[in-house]
């Protein structure tokens, strides 16, 4: 196979959900579908639980089953499926968002039952930033859920996004028959557990006769008019559309029954994108390029404590990788070379040889990397993209042990490298704030100074709600601005000027009295 060829049989994306949506269920399912696991319950859920949250050996536990499950890689219908795992717990929302920007396009899991929930706002938002394409699977049709309809006017309601059924359900919980496909004209049986899918497939037309007879005259009926109305109010289905991220097919199924599973396999494996062309601060970069190239999305640190060293995940956007090869880091200006870089498996790494776009490739770091970070094979430029969100909680860090300030300093830079958490100085005594999306976060952090940089530390909660970027382009104003609002300005690692407001209210007013400063919610505004 050549180049091209392994570029175009790759896919690579992410399954997001709510939690409790049926994420983990669905990514399992599909691994059995992919011949990657034999038997169910081989994924271990990544969740933490809602009491663990002081519960460090969960933690620990929780980034060691991450780390074996970050990537899973499969062959199916030709194709090369990497799914990206994503943190299910919403104080770790940040990592999904940056797991987002390295993926070419994303299924998200709806509870038929609860509709769209918060977290699913908030990853929807982020994908349309970068109008990432989107397959929706409702799960849970076994159960008593919403009306269909219903679940889709919410859908493109709340989701801002056109959305076009391409298979419809015949009724739903005890009295679920089953899915028709609608572009493949077929009847997908509901069975409890079911393993085989070929035994009950039956291709019909919706106006068959035949149809009464396997589901009931009522239920055929009810296909037919529901069918009828689906022609009659959505617009076909439309590849480009889906694929410029402006509508999501919809799917439907029970991914605990195994069922609705392969044919949403089946269906992306026909429209997802291959590996997409990607923005650099200098130009655009396309996959078949010649010259290796890639950006870091996550770092990982190392379990074993006694060794300092990470694992940086490497998105190949184009060209080559390959192993033992010296590659350009650009923002150090220096080169590097990875003797075992590794492939995720299932369960297991391996080291590799190569990587074509769209793999995710696992390199040893022993600090050199911070998320966003590119590697070229000379020219210098840096993959776009992975923005820092405004946090929701805010604290200050304490030292609690003087004679360790070294090791808290480089501990915090280090953590804060890894993107567990965002780190703003005040330029007013030199003051560390670090900002996360949830308490979890505080408590990891803290633990681990203790454990892996020997430095105590504690928090004082500090009375800031929002963080926002200022820019101006009149450089004066904006000085002026800083210098008047004192210790209400940080910066962040990057020493760009971020505003710290107490509430949204605050945030406003500021905005209202300077209309000179822009207020960016994301660190991506160049
Ligand atoms: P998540 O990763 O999105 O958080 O969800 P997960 O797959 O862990 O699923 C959440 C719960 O929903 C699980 O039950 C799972 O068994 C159940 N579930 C998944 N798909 C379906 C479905 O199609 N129908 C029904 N009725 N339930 C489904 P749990 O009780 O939390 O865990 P478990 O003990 O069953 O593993």
């Amino acid at each position: 196979m050549n180049r091209e060829q392994e570029i175009a049989r790759r896919r690579t994306f992410a399954i997001i959900s709510h939690p409790d949506a049926g994420k983990t269920t669905l990514t399992e399912k599909l691994l059995l579908f992919g011949g990657a696991i034999q038997t169910a319950g081989a994924v271990k859920s990544n969740k933490i639980k809602k009491s663990a949250t002081s519960d460090f050996m969960e933690i620990e536990k929780q980034r060691g089953i991450s780390v074996a499950t970050s990537v899973m890689t499969f062959d199916y219908d030709g194709k090369k499926i990497n799914i990206l795992d994503t943190p299910g717990h919403k104080d770790f929302a940040e990592d999904t968002y940056r797991t987002l920007t390295a993926v070419d396009s994303v299924i998200l899991v709806i509870d038929c039952v609860k509709g769209v929930e918060e977290q699913t706002e908030r990853l929807m938002e982020v994908c349309r930033m970068r109008d990432t394409p989107v397959i929706i699977f409702v799960n849970k049709m076994d159960r008593e859920g919403r009306n269909p309809f219903d679940l889709l006017d919410e859908l493109e309601e709340k989701l801002n996004i056109r959305v076009r059924p391409l298979t419809w359900p015949v009724n739903m919980g005890s009295d679920f028959k089953g899915v028709y496909s609608l572009y493949e004209k077929k009847l997908y049986f509901f069975r409890v557990n079911k393993t085989k899918v070929e035994d009950d497939v039956l291709p019909i037309d919706i106006n068959d006769p035949l149809l009464d007879e396997k589901v009931s005259t009522r239920d055929a009926n009810q296909l037919r008019e529901d069918v009828e109305l689906i022609e009659g109010v959505y617009d076909p289905f439309d590849v480009a559309a889906y694929r410029a991220g402006k509508i999501a097919p919809v799917f439907f199924g029970s991914a605990v029954n195994n069922f609705g599973v392969k044919e949403l396999l089946d269906g992306f494996c026909q429209v997802s994108p291959e590996p997409i062309a990607r923005p650099t601060d200098k130009r655009v970069v396309e996959p078949e390029e010649s010259k290796f190239s890639g950006f870091v999305f996550k770092i990982h640190a190392n379990l074993d404590p006694r060794h300092r060293d990470r694992i940086a995940f490497l998105r190949v956007c184009s060209g080559l990788f390959e192993r033992g090869k010296f590659y350009h880091h650009t923002r150090l200006d220096k080169d590097v070379r990875f003797s075992s870089p590794f492939s995720f498996m299932a369960d297991a790494k391996a080291v590799v040889d190569e990587g074509f776009p769209g793999d995710v490739i696992g390199l040893y770091d022993t600090g050199t990397f911070k998320i966003g970070d590119t590697l070229t094979e000379g020219e210098d430029f840096q993959y776009q993209g992975i923005p820092s969100f405004s946090p929701e909680l805010f604290k200050e860090l304490v030292n609690l042990d003087p004679m360790k300030t070294k090791q808290l300093d480089k501990g915090i830079q280090q953590l804060t490298d890894e993107g567990v958490a965002q780190l703003f100085t005040l330029a007013l005594g030199n003051r560390k704030i670090v900002g996360t999306v949830g308490e979890l976060q505080f408590e990891v952090i803290q633990y681990r100074l203790e454990h892996e940089y020997g430095a105590k530390c504690r928090w004082v909660p500090l009375n800031t709600s929002r963080a926002c970027w200022i820019t101006a382009d009149d450089k004066v104003k904006l000085n002026e601005f800083i210098r008047l609002k004192g210790n209400q300005v940080a910066y962040d690692k990057d020493q760009n000027p971020v505003f710290l407001a107490e509430s949204d209210w605050m945030l406003r007013m500021n905005q209202d009295n300077n209309p000179a400063i822009t207020f960016h919610k994301t660190s991506e505004f160049k």
